[in-house]
């Protein structure tokens, strides 16, 4: 039904749209010009566009990591090579390829790129799906009948003494968390509000899993929670291979992933020593058969020694690949990415998955099928898993997996966390008391943390309250529709959302500490064209799951007489967007919009009551 839907979208845009309206709806990029090439240091080749007219590239258009295919303007060309966005700037977007473009790719061309669908995560779910129907007597099977409450989970009780903390700074209940899943045999689940560091716990007991010799897995279902992952396993000293395609993984992450460390390895050089060998073969060849008469032994000699050569490389590229392997400690990617042929049938000792609420129940099932016991971690009350087809979300695809464990699991296969230490309180006091009951406890070392605590930052009332809610009620900021991509943007908030960044910099808080984050992708493009400083991360709600910024700034957008919200009603990503911010929060949004739900109603007058509640006119 998913894939369906959209393919059916795919489908109906290919046939009614012309390749103009496919660009507007940022499905494709034309007109554009060949302007440069090279090679990543992963051997992927890298090939620069811009316009041919050397205007910038629309704002709403493809996204790094979309995969396109290469289209000449006018040719009459059947096969067209496909790529990955690897890069992109205002002017020019990068493309990787995995192999060399063909040899009708000439700079005088006129090229377009377009998009198109990877259709390999429903065909491992559907995979996943059917062998869990039909598995008999395996691990699968028992993960199978303990979701269905068939069968009871069994554990294996072992003394306090027998571990030792990695991280002694844990809490009791983390180290309870850690501990459950050492007993289980084969399966625990970690569960708590934003900030109680169940991402933490999940590191220690990698850790611990890494010092028993385990082969260890570690999944989330975005590619920026795998980073996140990625990134505290590599702090903690952890050797860790990120699988996916580099373009798809932080920059600064990017040399941790298999094709970064294949080409990176001191052995690689024996490698580049026989490709320049391989070239002047081809050369010599080519020139032997230019000759009128090459004479047949001399040929034969030729091939035989370029054979022999390639032999030589695909050996020695297996050789590395085995070292790589041999030094990884834990693997971590996508669900998909685990039946990547690189790990070619491997089954985990260990499956930790984070950010499990966010996964749908198919993908989750992925991984499941490739390991010995599981490990969840995640949060019922933050983002859910996105489900296109309304008929597919009621019909279940709305339910995780996670939720369904979480219902018939015992309390000694799962434990709650409850006391966080990323905000200040009155950052937390609004979602503690909106979903969690008001039992999320803050710990002392962040309760009373603000902005002037840090070193680089001026000491005043500005920096040294937590919360503020800037209200822009009439001032006739209306919200606007973004051409293609339906999504909405305000840019006379936009506006003042800058001038309180601009302040905060000014006031000397760190550009790499601050996040700006807004529920509509219209608006965070709008924003990200004008930021006066690259550092400051840009990001949509749900490219924020799981991280944290010093300050935060949550752009709004939605203002219209109708008091429409759109999917601001969904409150569960507000609940992600409030809590990513450890000293200081700013809302900015409409109070005549927003008060039509009661959700946002509360929480301006928590902000009255608890922070600062400003009107847009008072700036
Ligand atoms: N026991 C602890 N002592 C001190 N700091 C901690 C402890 N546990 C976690 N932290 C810190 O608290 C912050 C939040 O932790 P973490 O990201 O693990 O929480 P989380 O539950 O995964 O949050 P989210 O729900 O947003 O994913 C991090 O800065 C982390 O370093
Ligand atoms: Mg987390």
């Amino acid at each position: 039904m998913e894939e369906s839907e959209e393919h059916e979208e795919i489908q109906n845009e290919f046939v009614n749209l012309s390749p103009l309206e496919r660009e507007l709806r940022g499905k494709a990029l034309l007109a554009l010009a060949l302007d440069e090439r090279h090679f990543s240091p992963a051997e992927h080749v890298l090939a620069t566009f811009r316009r041919r007219n050397k205007k910038p590239l629309p704002l709403f258009s493809l996204e790094v990591g979309d995969i396109v295919s290469l289209v000449p303007e006018g040719e009459r060309i059947s096969d067209f090579p496909t790529g990955t966005i690897y890069e992109k700037s205002s002017s020019t977007v990068t493309v990787a390829f995995n192999r060399p473009l063909p040899d009708w790719a000439n700079d005088d061309l006129t090229y377009q790129l377009h998009k198109s669908i990877n259709r390999v995560t429903y065909k491992r779910m559907a995979e996943a799906l059917d062998a869990v129907a039909e598995t008999r007597n395996t691990r699968l099977a028992l993960f199978r009948d303990i979701s269905l409450g068939e069968i009871h989970p069994s554990i294996r009780r072992i003394k306090p003494s027998e571990l030792d903390w990695f991280n002694p700074g844990l809490n009791a209940s983390q180290k309870e968390a850690v501990r459950k899943s050492i007993e289980a045999n084969d399966i625990a689940l970690i569960h708590g509000p934003p900030g109680t560091g169940k991402t933490t716990a999940l590191v220690e007991l990698v850790r611990q899993g890494v010092a028993r010799k385990e082969s260890i897995f570690v999944t989330a279902p975005s590619n920026t929670a795998c980073d996140n992952l990625l990134e505290r396993l590599i702090e903690q000293g952890v050797n860790a291979l990120r699988l996916g395609h580099p373009a798809r993984i932080t920059t600064a992450l990017r040399e941790h992933t298999l094709d970064f460390k294949l080409a990176l390895h001191p052995t690689g050089k024996i490698i580049l020593q026989a490709q320049g060998e391989l070239e002047r073969l081809f050369k010599k060849e080519e020139r032997a058969r230019d000759r009128r008469d090459p004479g047949r032994d001399a040929m034969r000699e030729i091939r035989d020694n370029i054979t022999h050569l390639k032999n030589e490389i695909k050996n020695i590229k297996k050789e590395i690949f085995t070292l790589v392997m041999k030094e990884t400690e834990v693997v971590v990617g996508t669900p998909t990415s685990m039946m990547d042929k690189a790990l070619k049938n491997k089954f985990f000792d260990l499956l930790i998955i984070d950010e499990a609420t966010q996964a749908t129940e198919p993908v989750t099932w992925i991984p499941m099928t490739s390991a010995k016991k599981v490990v969840m971690a995640g949060d019922h009350f933050q983002l859910p898993p996105t489900v296109r087809s309304k008929e597919a979300e009621e019909k279940g695809l709305g339910v995780t997996l996670f939720e369904r464990y979480y219902e018939i699991l015992g309390s000694e296969s799962k434990q709650l966390l409850e006391c966080q230490y990323r905000m200040n309180e009155k950052i937390m006091g609004f979602s503690s008391k909106e979903f969690y009951d008001n039992l999320l406890v803050a710990d002392e070392t962040v309760k009373h943390q603000t902005l002037a605590g840090l070193s680089s930052v001026t000491k005043i009332k500005d920096t040294d309250e937590p919360l503020l809610f800037i209200d822009t009620a009439g001032k006739g900021f209306e919200e606007r529709l973004e051409e293609g991509s339906q999504s909405r943007f305000n840019p006379e908030e936009a506006e003042l959302v800058l001038l309180e960044l601009k302040k905060m910099l000014d006031l000397g808080v760190p550009p790499e500490e601050i996040a700006v984050i807004s529920p509509y992708s219209a608006q965070v493009r709008f924003l990200t064209s004008r930021t006066p400083d690259p550092k400051v991360e840009i990001d949509s709600v749900d490219g924020f799951q799981g991280r944290e910024k010093e300050l935060v700034i949550v752009s709004l957008v939605r203002s219209n007489m109708e008091g429409e919200m759109g999917f601001l009603n969904d409150t569960r990503r507000m609940n992600v967007a409030m809590t990513r911010a450890r000293r200081k929060l700013i809302v900015i949004g409409d109070s005549a919009t927003l008060s039509s739900i009661k959700f946002y109603e509360d929480f301006m007058k928590y902000a009255e009551a608890h922070g600062i509640y400003k009107s847009a006119w008072e700036l």
